[in-house]
């Protein structure tokens, strides 16, 4: 510390992190992309990972290599448009580890299409997952968080939820709807005498996953899963009174 109580730029080292081991995490969208990458990167830290998603063989698949890695992992097969899977879920989570401290919100999907061209059904199928799927595991998840004292809600949005481009109106009306969910819910949870919850908004550019399939060629300047997963652990591993909210991550040469 310096004469003004505040530490110095040398004394802010890794050491500050908090430590995330035997913390528990759920990773919705877990069975590919980035919600895997993410529980991959959090169970070598320590961290024991309920995997959540419909594909309950890819599921099961990431158990078997966290597991020979020595980490911990719960396959618990969802879909985040089902109220009873979700609550079945968390009391699973409950069950097994008896807390959770990490929401990671991954499960998502994206059609793009012009807005006159559009199977509206198809927009609102998308919306039906990306916010209110997200908005129903993150309601979910907040008594037990709240029981604890403390958790942590990572929301993927997606640059389209800062900024939209032909071709996203619906995508990205389901992101720009995430980030002021998140916005919201983080307000309700701060100050001296709530719950100490904190909010992450990751807002990544083209990441290539099966998600990011068949764009065009001149849009497939692209982050990698892991990229978006590294920016995860560092939102969850800092100290309690840290609360980052928001980490938006392009391709270096992306001009979008
Ligand atoms: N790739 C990109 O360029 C990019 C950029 C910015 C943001 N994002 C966001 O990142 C998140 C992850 O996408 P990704 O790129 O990793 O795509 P991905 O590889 O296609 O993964 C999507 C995941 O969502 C799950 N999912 C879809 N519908 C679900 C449902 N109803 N219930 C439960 N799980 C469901 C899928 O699992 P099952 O099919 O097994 O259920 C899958 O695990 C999404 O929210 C996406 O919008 C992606």
């Amino acid at each position: 510390m310096d004469s003004s109580g505040t530490k110095s730029m040398a004394a802010l080292t890794d050491s500050d992190a908090e430590d995330t081991a035997q913390k528990v995490a759920l990773i919705t969208g877990a069975s590919s992309g980035i919600g895997r990458s993410t529980a991959e990167t959090l169970a070598r830290e320590g961290v024991r990972v309920a995997l959540a998603a419909r594909r309950k063989d890819k599921l099961q698949q990431l158990k078997e290599r966290v597991e020979s890695d020595g980490g911990t992992a719960l396959v618990v097969e969802t879909d985040i448009t089902d109220e009873d899977d979700v609550r079945e879920a968390i009391e699973q989570i409950e069950n097994r580890f008896g807390r959770l401290d990490i929401l990671v919100n991954s499960a998502g999907m994206m059609i793009l299409d012009q807005v006159e061209e559009a199977d509206i059904t198809e927009f609102q199928r998308m919306i039906d997952v990306n916010l209110n799927g997200l908005m129903r595991v993150t309601q979910a998840v907040l008594p037990l968080m709240q029981r604890q004292g403390s958790g942590h809600v990572v929301n993927i949005s997606s640059l389209a939820g800062r900024k939209s481009f032909p071709g996203a109106s619906g995508y990205s009306a389901s992101k720009y709807a995430v980030n002021g969910f998140s916005e919201a819910l983080r307000e309700e949870f701060s100050g001296e005498d709530t719950e100490y919850i904190r909010v992450t908004d990751i807002e990544p550019g083209f990441v290539e996953t099966d998600l990011s399939e068949g764009l065009p060629p001149e849009w497939m300047e692209t982050l990698d899963p892991a990229d978006v997963a590294r920016s995860v652990r560092y939102a969850v591993s800092q100290p309690p009174h840290v609360d980052v909210n928001e980490i938006l991550l392009r391709p270096t040469q992306m001009e979008l």
